[in-house]
Parts: C-alpha cells; structure tokens; sequence
C-alpha cells in the first residue's frame, strides 16, 4: 500500500511516499522532503503564523513533485493507494495549505485521503524503523507545543493518560533561549551549550516531579531562569562570573527580552545546562513512574524534543541502572520534528480513508 503523506501544521513543509506491506506490517520509505520556513522564524524569533502559512503556499506543489519523483512515481498520475495529511492541531493558515492540496489531489487523481492527528504522526515515526515496537506502548510526545503521554494498546486504542498543564517542554526550551539571547528555536543551542555548563552551579525547580499526577508544567522553571537572569544582571558577582550592568530589564514576556545580553558564556553554558538537567529529570522520571503504572512493554519518544541525545541517553541509563522491562525507543532525528513520513505511517496503521469532500482542517484538534 503506498501512501502519499502531507504534512503543513506549522513552518516545515513535507511530502513522502511510504511502501506498507499489510502482511507483514513493515514500511519501507520512498522519499521524505521537508522545506522548512525556520530561518525567517529565527529572524523573529518565533513564528508568525501568516509568514509560516504563505511560506506553505511557496513550497507545496514542488516539495510533493520532489517527494513523487524521489518515489520513482509519476507526477501527473502517480500509483498510490491513499493520501494521507495532517488535518490539525496546529496554525489554522498552514494546515489549510496541506489539507485544500490533499483534497484537490483526491479529487483529481481519484485516491481515498487519510486525515492524520499530528500528534499520532508523531507517535507512528517510530513504527518507520521498528515496526514490531511490542504493544502495550507509552508514546511521550515532546514538542513545541505538547507535552503528552498517551497509552497504545493497539492501533485502534491510543489513549491520553497526561499532559503539560502550561508549557509544553520545547516550548520552555524556546522560552527560556529566548531569555538568555539564543537563536530560535532554542532547544538544540541549548543541549549544545549545556555540554560546557557546570552541574553544579545551579538548580532549577522540577514542578510537580513528586505530586500523583503524571501531568506536567513548565511555566515555572521558565520564570525561575528569569529571575537567575535578573539576578545575575543586577550587578551581583557571583565569584567567577563578573556581571555588567543590565541596560533594559528583562521581563516575563520573553518576546521583549531581545536587547540586552549581559551575561558571560560560561553562566550561559550553566544556565543551559540547569535548564536542561530540570527537564530532562522531570520527563524522565514520570515517563518512567507511567510506564509501571501502565504496566507497557515498550516506550516510545516523539517529537522535536526527543531529538535531545541527553535525553535519550538519560532514559537509556535509568532503564539499564534499575533493570525495568521496557524497550525503549526514540526515532531517526530527521523523523522526531516535523516530516511528512510519520503522517503516512499514521495512516498506514489506522487508515481510515475518507472522501475529499468529509475532509476538515481542525487547528484545535487533540485527542479523543
Ligand atoms: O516537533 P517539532 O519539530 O514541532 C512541533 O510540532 O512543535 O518540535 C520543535 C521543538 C522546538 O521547541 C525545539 O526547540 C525543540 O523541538 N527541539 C529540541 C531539540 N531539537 C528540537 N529541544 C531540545 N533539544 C533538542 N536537541
Ligand atoms: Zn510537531
């Protein structure tokens, strides 16, 4: 069965071809295009969902004729069984380029479409290279904006046990860069810098680590790093790091905090390095507590957070350390952010094929 999936919920743009055989269940993947909008978001550091959806628009059409003839397929008429696409969540104007191409498609090449959570998309880019991930599963998606864990039971049992109460994880990690004056999005300046940061020099809460709920918040490490910063330059000398004196306050808003960097590199490097040490723990450890209480085989990482090598490393050492019975997994990094290919695999593993016309983008869309 191929499928061609569509993937346009936020700045990347994306087309591939995946090959299922339903005997067997494996998937081969043809082709995997991704155009990204990223930079013109780092210029602003954030993205402005107009910019993102006109930038969907420019590469659509060629990134799908990239994905087709990568795939060996012809362009005009291409032998595919189902077009899958995102249909939400994600910024209504970039969702809406992906799902009106996917519906003229059908409509034009007569092919069934899938419509694809994103979220589940996500979840499947696992299934790409492991496709006999031993079920039942924990899926912890990561991104930049969720923070979820959800129970797999079988295909067509996917089950939200928990979630970020306020800020999803990646979104912590951008907010946070965003403070310390780092290039959007911040997540993987941050791992990088944290590598020179000294463990010890500070200590960043872990909010609702020991409470019962297996849900999560981050909103509250983002204002502790605030007030560091602050902190830091208001003149204090820590010993080592000498301060200078702040020419523009920072605020909570850290789409105001553009201006002013006063801080040394190696109090970057720690703060980086605390930052990721709290969400790390946090993500890892209630996965962990979850995963007994679910009582899974397997966890799985998605989303752009898990592309963090410290964070896998992390789940892999405490796994190994108490000896607990899960296999673990995290996908290729070009699979855990944004790609078309974990659409397709989504679909080709509950393929719930529609009509164009019973077709819908739902930028709110979550879980059932
Ligand atoms: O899944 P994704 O590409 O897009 C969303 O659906 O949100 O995730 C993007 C998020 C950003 O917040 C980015 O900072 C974070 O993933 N991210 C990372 C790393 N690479 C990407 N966070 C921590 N460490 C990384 N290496
Ligand atoms: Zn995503």
């Amino acid at each position: 069965m191929k499928i061609l999936g569509i993937e346009t919920s936020c700045d990347e743009t994306s087309a591939a071809v995946l090959d299922g055989n339903q005997e067997t269940k494996k998937v081969t993947l043809l082709s995997n295009v991704v155009a990204s909008s990223m930079q013109l978001h780092s210029k602003t550091g954030g993205i402005i969902p107009e910019v993102a959806a006109r930038e969907q628009i420019k590469y659509m059409l060629p990134v799908v004729h990239e994905a087709l003839t990568k795939a060996s397929l012809d362009t005009k008429n291409p032998q595919i069984d189902a077009i899958a696409v995102t249909i939400g969540p994600g910024l209504i104007g970039s969702l809406l380029v992906g799902v009106e191409t996917a519906k003229t498609l059908s409509f034009v090449w007569n092919k069934p479409i899938i419509p694809v959570n994103h979220l589940f998309g996500h979840i499947y880019a696992n299934w790409i290279e492991k496709p006999t991930i031993e079920l039942p599963c924990l899926a912890v998606i990561i991104s930049g904006g969720h923070t979820d864990l959800v129970v797999i039971k079988n295909h067509n049992q996917v089950t939200w046990i928990a979630g970020t109460r306020d800020d999803a994880a990646g979104e912590a990690f951008d907010k946070i860069g965003r403070l310390l004056q780092l290039p959007y999005p911040a997540g993987p300046t941050i791992e990088k810098l944290a590598k020179e940061g000294n463990p010890k020099a500070y200590n960043f809460p872990r909010p609702l680590l020991h409470e019962k709920t297996f849900d999560f918040s981050f909103s509250g490490l983002k204002t502790a790093v605030l007030r560091e910063v602050q902190k830091l330059e208001s003149g204090t000398v820590d010993g080592k790091n000498k301060i200078f004196s702040q020419d523009e306050k920072r605020t909570a808003d850290p789409r105001k905090n553009l201006h002013s960097n006063k801080l040394n590199q190696q109090t970057i490097c720690d703060l980086a390095r605390a930052t990721q040490d709290a969400i790390v723990d946090v993500v890892v450890q209630k996965t962990l507590k979850a995963a007994e209480e679910y009582n899974v085989s397997s966890i799985v990482l998605s989303g752009g957070v898990a592309a963090n090598q410290t964070l896998k490393e992390t789940f892999e050492e405490q796994i190994a350390k108490n000896q607990l019975p899960f296999a673990f997994y995290v996908p290729a990094k070009n699979l855990c952010t944004d790609n078309g290919a974990m659409i397709a695999a989504a679909a080709f593993y509950n393929p719930q094929q529609k009509n164009w016309d019973q077709i819908t983008a739902n930028p709110e869309l979550y879980f059932d």
